[in-house]
């Protein structure tokens, strides 16, 4: 297994920062999108946080990915709006979409917000959270433009993206539920994760260039390629596709099944719903209600091999005080591959080893 580095988040952000400010980004979207890959790190979320940058920066010089851009209204109709991330990073124009959704939701009682051109916008489960802190349920069906690497249910071979779903509800006394996740049975960074580290992947996950099961990560990293499984048979299978009609063909005008898969570029399609529940139910009665249902839920007695029933959002921000007391773990693959997209930017592999407070 490669090595492991333990970094502290804050060297680590400062580390990324730089990075990205190689590729010729402004000091405040290098912040961007450094913390919000180190938040996805902290949640535990490590297929979608730092280890993301070598592709970014790469898709930055095959010119995919263009800094400094920002979204542009397309369509605004009242409750309905239609924005062009630009191929801007996700990061930028991800926090923007949902702040203009947002206030549309504060003014209007609700959004639906289609966001097509955005480059990966990393850890849905960000644009949740910024929903819930503004006291707002949101919704997020997601595509991704790059090449297919999940076999719909009985398929043998790819056809879309790991297109995740998300949702955030706010509850009130009480951390809100963070739903999200790739409806893959896994997301397929976390393949590139157990790549990096020498590791299989679980039972279940896999099928090779012949559609038999495997638990080689190899399968989704180097060609000839195999393809991920969906979660949950028929069902997350079901899920996939209606993220890729909603997300994809609806907010994108695009779908994520073509092209020959030989850029670094990762475009999404995300269509978010922003729901004000106040302003359809007042206050009190839908936060009692819930508040009931929560309550009971979590006091259900916990089957054998697990600890307690959990609310979705509960291990993100376990995980997160467990990091952000310990630092960060980094595979040294992962760091290798980071300090190599450095230099093919120009910079100095050794000042950003250094400003991550390594030797
Ligand atoms: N931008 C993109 O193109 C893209 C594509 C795919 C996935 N992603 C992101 O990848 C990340 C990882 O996805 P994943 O599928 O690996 O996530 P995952 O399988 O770890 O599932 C995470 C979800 O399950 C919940 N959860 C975990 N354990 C639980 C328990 N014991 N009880 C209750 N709930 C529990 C978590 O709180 C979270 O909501 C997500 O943040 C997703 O947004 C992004």
């Amino acid at each position: 297994m490669a090595e492991m580095l333990l970094i502290a988040h804050e060297p680590l952000r400062a580390a990324m920062r730089l990075l990205v400010m190689g590729c010729g980004s402004s000091d405040a979207e290098a912040a961007a999108v450094a913390d919000n890959l180190v938040e996805a790190n902290l949640a535990g979320h490590d297929s979608h946080g730092i280890g993301m940058l070598p592709r970014y920066v790469g898709a930055v010089r095959e010119g995919g990915l263009k800094v400094n851009a920002h979204v542009r209204t397309v369509l605004d109709a009242g409750a309905l709006l239609r924005l062009d991330g630009d191929a801007g990073f996700g990061q930028v124009v991800g926090a923007e979409t949902m702040a203009l959704g947002i206030q549309r939701a504060r003014s209007l009682g609700c959004a639906i917000v289609a966001l097509g051109n955005a480059h990966h916008l990393g850890r849905i489960g960000a644009w949740a959270e910024m929903a819930v802190a503004a006291g707002m349920i949101s919704l997020h069906f997601v595509n991704v433009l790059a090449r297919p690497i999940v076999a719909p249910f009985g398929g043998a071979k790819a056809g879309f993206g790991t297109n995740p779903f998300t949702a955030g509800v706010p509850l009130k006394g009480r951390p809100p539920m963070i739903l999200d996740f790739a409806t893959s049975t896994i997301a397929q960074g976390k393949t590139r994760v157990a790549f990096n580290k020498g590791e299989p992947v679980p039972e279940g996950c896999l099928i090779d260039d012949e559609g038999r099961a495997t638990t080689d990560p190899r399968w989704t990293v180097q060609p000839p390629f195999g393809a991920l499984l969906p979660f949950g048979q028929h069902k997350g299978s079901g899920l996939a596709v209606l993220c890729e009609l909603l997300g994809g063909a609806l907010a994108a005008g695009l779908v994520g099944h073509r092209g020959d898969g030989s850029q670094q570029r990762v475009l999404n399609g995300m269509l978010s719903v922003i729901i004000d529940p106040r302003a359809l139910h007042g206050s009190d009665g839908w936060e009692a209600a819930a508040e009931e249902f929560v309550a009971a839920l979590l006091q259900i007695r916990p089957r054998e091999g697990h600890e307690r029933v959990l609310l979705a959002g509960e291990p993100e921000r376990r995980m997160r005080a467990e990091r952000l007391a310990q630092g960060l773990p980094v595979d040294g693959t992962t760091w290798q591959q980071i300090l190599d997209a450095a230099t093919s930017v120009g910079l100095d592999a050794q000042a950003l080893q250094g400003s991550a407070g390594l030797t």
